[in-house]
C-alpha cells in the first residue's frame, strides 16, 4: 500500500510529478489557463470588488502564494485570514465578494464554517479541494479539484504543490477575464507549469544529499527559515512541515524582518535556511545572509542554478534549475519537505502519524 516506501509521506512526495501533471491537464489551452465547468466568468467578475482567501495550515500557505499571484496577474487586492480567525470576526462580505477556500480534505471545520458565514452574506464561494464530493465541495458554488489523488500521510505534500499550481492557473485565468494579463504572459504561465513535474523530479533525485544533511544535523533544537516574496511563503510551509513531523522548533520569517527581532536568536552554529530563488530580491537576501553569517550561523541557501556562485558566501547550497520566478515555489518546497522528512526519520519519529495531529480537523 505504501508502494514499496517506508512511509506514505515518501510515497506521496514521490507522486508529486504525477500529481502536478493531473492538476494541470485539461486546464491549459492555447490562449492560457481555463477551467471547464466554472460558473465564475467575465460577467460575474465585473461585479466582484473583493476577494478573500480562507484556509488552515498548509492550505493557508498555498493561499498566501495565491494572494501573491492574484495581485500580480489579475491586479486584484486580496484579503487573507486563517479560517478560525475569519469566522469569529464579522468579516466584511457582500454579494460582490468572491471567497476562495482551500482545503485538501474538504472537511476542515473552521473552513466549512467560513463558507457558511460568507454564503449567508451573499458571497460567491469557490473551493479548491482534493476530495470529490467532500462537504466543502458540496457547499461551495464552484469547485476546482486539485486532482492530487488520495493523501494519507498527515503531513500534506502533494496536495500543497497542486494547490499552488491551481492558484497560479486561477490567477492567470482571472487576469485574463480582467484584461490585466495578456495572452503572451498567460501562455508563459502555462508553459512554466508544464515543466514543474520534471523540475520536481530533479529535486527528488537529490535525496541522498538531503539525507546526509539530516543525519549530520538531527540533534538540533531550532531551525530558522528566511526568504522574501514567494520564498517567504515557501519558508512558512517548510517550517510547518518540520515542526509537524520532527518536533524540532522552527520559525520562518520574511528576511527583511531579521533586524526587527529574529536576529536576536542567531548564535554560533544556528542553522538558517535561506531561500533565495527570487531574482528581484536576490541582492537583499545576500545582505541578510551576511548578517546571520556575521553572528555565526550555518547557512544553507537554496538558489536557482544561475546563482550557484552564492557558494562562496554560505556553508551549503542546494540548487533548482533556472526557471521563471513565479514557478519556483513548486520545486523549492520539495527540498523543504524532504529535509523535514529525513530529519524526522533520523530522530525516529512516527512520520506518517505525528503525535497530537489528525489528518482532517473536523472539530474546532
Ligand atoms: C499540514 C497539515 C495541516 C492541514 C490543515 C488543513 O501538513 O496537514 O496543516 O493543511 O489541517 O487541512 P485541509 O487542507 O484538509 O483543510
Amino acid at each position: 500500500e505504501k508502494g514499496g516506501y517506508d512511509h506514505f509521506m515518501m510515497k506521496e512526495m514521490m507522486e508529486q510529478p504525477k500529481a502536478m501533471r493531473d492538476a494541470i491537464t485539461g486546464r491549459c489551452a492555447e490562449a492560457g489557463a481555463f477551467f471547464s465547468g466554472l460558473h465564475l466568468d467575465e460577467e460575474m467578475m465585473k461585479h466582484i470588488n473583493r476577494i478573500q482567501i480562507v484556509a488552515c495550515g498548509t492550505a493557508f500557505h498555498a493561499g498566501m502564494v495565491g494572494k501573491y499571484y492574484f495581485e500580480k496577474f489579475a491586479r486584484i487586492s486580496v484579503e487573507m485570514e486563517p479560517a478560525s480567525e475569519y469566522r469569529y470576526k464579522n468579516p466584511i462580505v457582500d454579494k460582490n465578494t468572491l471567497l476562495i477556500v482551500i482545503s485538501q480534505s474538504g472537511e476542515t471545520a473552521d473552513t466549512l464554517a467560513a463558507i457558511r458565514l460568507a454564503k449567508d452574506k451573499g458571497a460567491w464561494v469557490l473551493a479548491i479541494t482534493n476530495v470529490v464530493g467532500s462537504s466543502i465541495a458540496r457547499e461551495s458554488h464552484d469547485v476546482i479539484y486539485t486532482n492530487a489523488g488520495p493523501e494519507i500521510a498527515v503531513a500534506s505534500t502533494k496536495a500543497y504543490v497542486t494547490q499552488v499550481g491551481c492558484m497560479l492557473l486561477l490567477a492567470s485565468y482571472l487576469g485574463q477575464l480582467n484584461e490585466k494579463l495578456g495572452k503572451k504572459d498567460a501562455v508563459r504561465v502555462c508553459n512554466g507549469l508544464a515543466k514543474t513535474p520534471e523540475l520536481i523530479e530533479m529535486v527528488l533525485d537529490t535525496q541522498e544529499k538531503i539525507r546526509k544533511f539530516a543525519d549530520a544535523n538531527h540533534e538540533i533544537h531550532d531551525l530558522f527559515y528566511m526568504g522574501r516574496g514567494l520564498d517567504y511563503y515557501t519558508c512558512l510551509e517548510g517550517s510547518l512541515k518540520l515542526k509537524e513531523i520532527s518536533y524540532i522548533h522552527s520559525e520562518a520569517f520574511a528576511a527583511g524582518e531579521l533586524k526587527h527581532g529574529p536576529i536576536a536568536l542567531i548564535e554560533d552554529g544556528t542553522i538558517v535556511v535561506a531561500v533565495c530563488t527570487q531574482e528581484h530580491v536576490f541582492e537583499k537576501m545576500l545582505s541578510n545572509i551576511k548578517e546571520v553569517k556575521a553572528r555565526g550561523a550555518y547557512v544553507l541557501a537554496i538558489v536557482q542554478e544561475s546563482h550557484e556562485e552564492i557558494g562562496s558566501e554560505v556553508d551549503e547550497v542546494w540548487v533548482i534549475p533556472k526557471m521563471d520566478d513565479d514557478i519556483t515555489p513548486i520545486p523549492t518546497v520539495v527540498y523543504l519537505q524532504l529535509m523535514a522528512y529525513y530529519l524526522a526519520v533520523a530522530r525516529e519519529c512516527d512520520v506518517d502519524k505525528p503525535k497530537n495531529l489528525a489528518k482532517s480537523v473536523t472539530v474546532e
